[in-house]
């Protein structure tokens, strides 16, 4: 396959702007994060995440916490309508639960896009998003969920559908404060595709199914679980400075190091660093990552002088996962249900002011190449002709 010319100026959007957005400030000179204002540090660990997705989607804190407009629509929810569990039955039995997501995601899209989107639209797909996640777990173990408890925050149930068992505080609370430092963080790739397929008068539930599919990969939501494959690799401190200068002269990407946007260290980084030296204090996972990181960023720092590499969201997000009992398959799909509130309040404020996204690119293929390099085929030969090729 021919390849094109890369441009480092301009390939990958690099500090393209788009638009505006009033929802989340992303500073990425200073190391700054803030939720219509609200630092993320003030919300870490003391705000729950209902209100967190109320003040994203409503603009300002909730009259009480947790929202009680969000928490009702989505304890109202996360119940089974018949036609998912059909969906789910039907998919194959070692599907894993980010795609059985999307897949439930996708049969609740309309067969024709309704426009505009509505927030009666969206809690569906995001009161549901844990039960079918936990659903596709069991169906992997063999294993049945329990039925929905409506006494329990959506995070607490989230955790309650994946194990059948009252969850754990220290494991509600490591979950709940990934699910408030997932919940937005402005532009991104899933995030464009989510803006991109509303810019073009969209439904929400494809809108969901874009921005998830865009979340999938390595580089972007798939990089917490590798961050875990990279520490079981390390498996111990002393063997982190060799297992990463190994991994840089294969030419691999460091998981849960890097950011488009952060020159200094990404402020959620460091609330998960913090976190983690608290709920895995003493753990030997935090040694390995701790020295992983001291290895990977000296060697990061010493091969790119001019572009300071730092530990990002998902290196010590993956530490608290682990902390809050998920197993890695499930990383990814818990960062895609913490972004549902951030999706759903983009997915409004790009319909309320929008035009569509259509970018351009650069052309650098043949201009002109003259004839086809045999004789015409008329329409009525055309069966033939395949049939003598
Ligand atoms: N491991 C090894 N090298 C890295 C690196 C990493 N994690 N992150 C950046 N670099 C290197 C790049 O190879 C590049 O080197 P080059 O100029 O010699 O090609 C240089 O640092 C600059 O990085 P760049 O590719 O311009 O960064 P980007 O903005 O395009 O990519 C990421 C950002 C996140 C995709 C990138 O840092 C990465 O791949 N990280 C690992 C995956 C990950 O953790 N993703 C989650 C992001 S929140």
């Amino acid at each position: 396959m021919p390849s094109t010319t890369a441009d480092p100026r301009t390939d990958g959007l690099e500090g393209v702007v788009m638009g505006s957005t009033a929802i989340t400030m992303v500073d990425g000179e200073r190391g700054r994060l803030a939720y219509r204002g609200f630092d993320v540090s003030e919300l870490a660990g003391t705000v729950p995440y209902e209100s967190v997705m109320h003040l994203l989607i409503f603009g300002d804190p909730p009259s009480a916490d947790p929202s009680p407009e969000i928490d009702r629509a989505l304890r109202h929810g996360r119940g089974w309508p018949a036609f998912v569990r059909g969906v789910l039955d039907a998919l194959p039995p070692d599907q894993t639960p980010l795609d059985a997501l999307r897949t439930v995601w996708s049969a609740l899209s309309p067969s024709v896009a309704r426009y505009p989107p509505t927030l009666d639209e969206a809690y569906p797909l995001v009161a549901l998003g844990p039960t079918v996640v936990a659903a596709a777990a069991h169906r992997r173990r063999r294993t049945s969920p329990p039925p929905p408890r409506d006494d329990l925050g959506h995070v607490a149930n989230f955790l309650y559908a994946l194990t059948g068992t009252e969850p754990e505080p220290r494991r509600v609370e490591a979950l709940e404060t990934y699910f408030v430092l997932l919940a937005d963080h402005g532009m991104n790739p899933s995030t464009l595709a989510l803006r991109t397929v509303v810019s073009a008068r969209g439904d929400l539930a494809s809108a969901f199914v874009a921005a998830i599919s865009a979340l999938k990969g390595p580089l972007h939501g798939g990089a917490p679980r590798e961050v875990s494959a990279f520490l079981d690799r390390v498996r111990g401190p002393e063997r982190a400075e060799a297992v990463v200068r190994e991994a840089l002269a294969r030419g691999e990407r460091l998981p849960g190091f890097g950011h488009r946007i952060y020159r200094v260290e990404d402020p959620r980084a460091v609330l998960f660093h913090d976190l983690a030296r608290r709920v895995a204090h003493g753990s030997e996972r935090l040694e390995i990552a701790e020295a992983v990181e001291r290895a990977a960023v000296s060697a990061l720092s010493a091969a790119h002088p001019g572009r300071r590499v730092y530990t990002n969201v998902d290196f010590y997000g993956a530490i608290v996962l682990e902390t809050a009992g998920l197993e890695p398959d499930l990383f990814t799909p818990a960062f895609a249900l913490a972004r549902t509130a951030g999706w759903t309040a983009h997915v409004l404020e790009q319909a309320g002011s929008n035009r569509l996204i259509h970018p351009d690119l650069r052309y650098d293929g043949p201009i002109d190449r003259g004839r086809w390099p045999r004789p015409p085929i008329r329409p009525s030969d055309r069966s033939g002709a395949t049939r003598a090729r």
